[in-house]
């Protein structure tokens, strides 16, 4: 939630840029293009602010980027080398121009912007009211603003980094905040405190972001930073310490992905060119984690395989689309260890006394890294002692940090808000983690975990065909643009798919939708059932467990009777469902586990044509942000 850019470097200015015209030079063109980058974190309103020597000026509009960058045609902001930028999603304050970042203090000699929530705002709010500080908005950050002002001008003696470190021994929360003040040329001052920052290095420039697509197009060097840390750039030098002080030390890595990999590649969204880069996600996470002779070698994984043997549960922890992911691995990972796993909403997991212990394996799963809820289910499992294994789509983000091991997703980035190609990678890792498990406890005999590992690396060309056979479902998508409710029915790991259809379709299209377990019809939703309803039906493999197709298309007669209008996803060659089908959409033959890498895809494709015929922006849907960093 909210993207945030620093900048301190001495890039030229436009005029002395010349003929480099179309490069970013100068504070203001890096934040802006690092917002541009960031907006899908947030997008309630935008603000920036530079420092030059004639002090700091901002500009900030509510609504998204482009409203800012309108701002910013008609008053420009003068040329600098210093600066910051935000794009917020409201948490504290509705999304006016007065709760916009960055927040000044200090007279206007200094500008803050922040992404958390500061839980003991409201006591230092009345403080600060009491010691004579004026308060223009209804943000927490503005109390931070104040406050950092009041202990520069007290006992932090004018020094902003020392400043920062006082100032943070008295904020309770989430927080990374960043600030410049007047007094200190290219200098940018940042902390953190559970919520991310990453730094930038660059050659006579540094930059910070929430995450590295805040300056891709700048540097591929990156450096994660720890828990409550101060990081302190100018164009030479980066230096970090903790909330005392005390000199402290990040990890650098290498960025991954390049510019191009998070831009639309001609497609008119980012979440059509996600969908349409499933192929290459599910490829690519396969990718050099099996030998020739079909055993698999997930090296990275840095945990003990005595460990492992050991364990006696997996809990799979995430939220929204990545619990539905964590759901399809239960279904794998049982069937193929014997191994019991629980699939839990990570804020729901911490808050009941969940039995975990020294045998437990939690796999948490999280296409950012940085959900807080999810953070905080795994340190409270850590504590207890379980082993922790992240699943996990970006390099240096905060959950994979603090998990003993890690498996990562090389979906590349997801820029737009709903996850797609992140949803088929997660599953793609679960089931390379459960063949891992299954080979290390001798669960499966090798040849059969080899003949999966050949199903699996079949799938990216499957995906494909869903692809170029999606001109029919988009069709039915626009001429149900004025549905108002849609319900998805699905069994065993159809019903986690009938669930995620459900939630890309509330999400992107605005539209009541439900997904349920076609067991579960008889024992209520069937009441919703009238005529002209229509109901998505995920159906199994004929070639599968016999029982599971029969009772499906039980169900599907079910509801017909009842004047469902219903619309199957069904295997190639499964002739008994048209009957029962007012639309069947067929998906390639593949094993029963692994057909959500294949039936998940026209339910998205579903969703996203069906929000696009309603006119919506589908990257960036309404009250949404990608990575949600608050609790
Ligand atoms: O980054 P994470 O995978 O931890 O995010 C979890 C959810 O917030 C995320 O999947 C969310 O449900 C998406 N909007 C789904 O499209």
């Amino acid at each position: 939630m909210c993207g945030i850019v620093g900048y301190a470097g001495r890039r030229p200015s436009a005029a002395a840029a010349g003929e480099l015209k179309s490069h970013a030079h100068g504070a203001l063109d890096v934040v802006m293009e690092g917002l541009r980058r960031l907006e899908y974190r947030g997008y309630d309103s935008a603000g920036v602010a530079v420092l030059t020597e004639a002090g700091i000026d901002s500009r900030k509009k509510s609504g998204k980027l482009a409203n800012l960058t309108a701002e910013l045609a008609a008053a420009p902001l003068p040329e600098a080398t210093t600066g910051i930028g935000h794009t917020r999603w409201a948490t504290h304050g509705g999304p006016t121009d007065e709760n916009a970042h960055p927040h000044l203090a200090d007279g206007g000699r200094l500008a803050l912007i922040h992404n958390g929530i500061i839980e003991n705002f409201a006591e230092l709010k009345a403080e600060l009211l009491a010691a004579g500080a004026e308060f223009i908005s209804e943000t927490d950050t503005e109390v931070a603003a104040a406050l950092l002002a009041s202990v520069y001008r007290g006992e932090g003696g004018g020094d902003l980094a020392l400043s920062m470190q006082l100032a943070c021994r008295r904020l309770e929360g989430a927080f990374t905040l960043l600030a410049i003040h007047a007094d200190s040329p290219d200098v940018v001052v940042a902390a953190r405190r559970n919520s991310p920052l990453v730094v930038g290095l660059g050659d006579g420039e540094n930059f910070l972001g929430s995450d590295v697509s805040g300056f891709i197009d700048f540097t591929r060097r990156a450096v994660e930073l720890g828990q409550d840390q101060i990081v302190t750039i100018t164009p030479e030098s980066v230096e970090i310490t903790d909330f005392y002080g005390n000199p402290a030390s990040g990890t650098e890595f290498e960025v991954n992905w390049d510019a191009a990999a998070a831009e639309k590649g001609g497609y008119p969204s980012f979440m059509e060119k996600e969908i349409n880069d499933q192929p290459q996600a599910v490829g690519d996470t396969l990718l050099g984690r099996s030998d020739l002779e079909g055993r698999l070698t997930l090296d990275e994984l840095r945990v003990d395989p005595e460990d492992l043997k050991a364990v006696n549960k997996i809990m799979v922890l995430a939220c929204g689309t990545s619990a539905y992911a964590g759901q399809v691995a239960k279904y794998a990972i049982e069937h193929w260890c014997r191994i019991p796993v629980e699939v839990e909403l990570s804020h729901e997991f911490r808050y009941r006394d969940p039995i975990v212990d020294g045998n437990t394996l939690i796999v948490a799963i999280s296409q950012s890294g940085e959900t807080m809820d999810t953070l905080m289910a795994v340190r409270y499992a850590k504590e207890q002692g379980a082993k922790v294994l992240a699943i996990c789509n970006t390099n240096g983000s905060t959950i994979p940090r603090e998990s003993d091991a890690v498996l990562y997703t090389h979906a590349g980035p997801e820029i737009a808000v709903a996850s797609t190609k992140a949803f088929l990678a997660q599953i793609t890792a679960a089931y390379l983690l459960g063949l891992y498990l299954a080979q290390l406890r001798g669960d499966k005999f090798q040849g059969e975990i080899k003949d999966m590992l050949t199903d699996l690396a079949k799938v990216p060309a499957k995906i494909q065909q869903v692809l170029d056979n999606s001109g029919q479902i988009k069709e039915l998508a626009g001429l149900m643009a004025d549905a108002k409710s849609v319900l998805f029915l699905g069994r065993h790991v159809g019903f986690p798919v009938a669930m995620e259809g459900a939630l890309k379709l509330k999400e992107l299209a605005y539209i009541h939708a439900e997904g349920f377990a076609a067991g579960e019809l008889k024992h209520g939703p069937i009441a919703l059932i009238e005529e002209g309803q229509p109901v998505f039906v995920v159906v199994p493999s004929p070639r599968g467990r016999d029982s599971l197709h029969a009772k499906v298309v039980s169900n599907i007669q079910e509801i017909r009777a009842r004047g469902a209008k219903t619309i199957v996803i069904a295997e190639e060659g499964d002739d008994a469902v048209k009957a029962y089908a007012e639309h069947v959409f067929y998906v390639p033959e593949t094993p029963t586990l692994l057909a959500p890498l294949l039936t998940t895809v026209p339910l998205q494709i579903f969703a996203c044509a069906l929000a696009t015929a309603k006119g919506y922006d589908v990257d960036q849907p309404r009250n949404l942000a990608k990575s949600v960093t608050v609790e």
